[in-house]
């Protein structure tokens, strides 16, 4: 495997790969709707959650537009310190919904006191948040925030983006009380892009029931009719879900804690490296990612450094967005170990010697 530093697609082990060349099945038919079934129990594992996981062919932008359409009649705010944030609240807004934008500096979190003013005397149906906003490599506080709404606007639906996340990170959905998680399957599944989840509970079924245009392909009370017969409203994408099957074994075989510790023991290590080099992370302390490192750069060339590590089959992001030219990213997330990062650094240290 040679490292993909970068957060998402990420590298997607070899035996999760050749799953996906085996032979297509109907996919409806007992033997695909036995995988399909065993593959979304994985998932709510996952999740953390007793509540049901729907898996349908989409990136996770298209779960950000399934759980608008389907929780928001009207008044939703969208919270965001980074360009995926935003992304969620360009969704709503072009959905048509009536969107209130809670924005911060893209350095600051989002903390439970801002998002509380934020619902004072308002009616808001939803929340939106994402938990790892991987433009800026900065964890938003979601077990606080989840605590304050449910104190101050109890009605109101707390909607997570985990797609940077999900596996790399603590997030409990079912304890912390979260109503619903998306994610998508190229980050810290480190599986290939193409399949979007979306976990919720009751509350949130509840609720879709009543929303009106909501299309056909996410409508969640089409989708749930036929998760409960383990598979999904138009094809499903089979090859996915063969390796989505193996890769969840794997991932339920080294611990959802265990996942959490590699991944916290990776950042742990490319925030030291930084220092140690002269960089400055470009989230607080704090509120660091687990899954992504953002870096500011002046003074370096990330360009060239780069090109010099793709002669070694290595490669890092570039900033996101408005960041693009002063920041670049270290992904550790999926598979990686922390002994890979030890070729990176080694690496970059051979690149700056030159
Ligand atoms: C936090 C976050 N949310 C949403 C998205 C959009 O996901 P997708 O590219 O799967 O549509 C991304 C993609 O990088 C992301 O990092």
């Amino acid at each position: 495997m040679s490292p993909l530093f970068v957060p998402g697609p990420v590298d997607v082990d070899e035996e999760v790969l050749e799953a996906q060349t085996k032979a297509m099945m109907p996919h409806r038919s007992g033997e695909f709707e036995e995988i399909f079934h065993r593959s979304e129990g994985k998932m709510r594992k996952i999740f953390r959650t007793d509540h049901r996981v729907l898996i349908n062919a989409s990136s996770g932008t298209g779960m950000h537009e399934a759980a608008i359409r389907n929780l928001v009649n009207k008044k939703v705010l969208s919270c965001a310190n980074g360009a995926f944030g935003m992304r969620w609240h360009d969704v709503a807004k072009s959905n048509g919904k009536d969107v209130t934008l809670l924005d911060t500096d893209w350095k600051e979190p989002l903390t439970g006191e801002k998002i509380a003013q934020a619902l004072d005397g308002q009616d808001y149906e939803a929340i939106t948040i994402v938990h790892n906003e991987t433009s800026t490599g900065l964890m938003n506080p979601i077990e606080e925030i989840a605590r304050v709404v449910h104190g101050v606007s109890p009605n109101t639906l707390i909607c997570v983006d985990a797609v940077s996340s999900l596996s790399g990170a603590q997030l409990e959905m079912d304890e912390w009380g979260l109503d619903l998680v998306l994610t998508s399957s190229q980050k810290c599944l480190a599986l290939p892009p193409g399949l979007g989840f979306v976990a919720f509970n009751e509350r949130v079924f509840e609720k879709s029931k009543t929303v009106k245009n909501k299309g056909w392909y996410f409508d969640f009370e089409r989708l749930e009719k036929h998760r409960l017969k383990d598979s999904t409203p138009a094809t499903s994408a089979v090859s996915l879900i063969y390796a989505l099957d193996l890769q969840t074994d794997r991932i339920l075989a080294e611990g959802i804690e265990q996942r959490w510790a590699r991944h916290s023991a990776m950042a742990e290590k490319t925030q030291i490296w930084a220092k140690e080099n002269d960089f400055t992370l470009f989230a607080p302390e704090g509120y660091r990612s687990q899954t992504v490192t953002a870096i500011e750069h002046q003074g370096f060339d990330f360009k060239a450094a780069n090109a010099f590590l793709i002669t070694k089959g290595i490669r890092m992001a570039s900033g996101y967005g408005p960041l693009k030219e002063n920041v670049f990213r270290i992904g550790h997330m999926g598979e990686l170990t922390p002994a890979d990062l030890d070729k990176l650094f080694a690496a970059l240290a051979e690149f700056r010697s030159n």
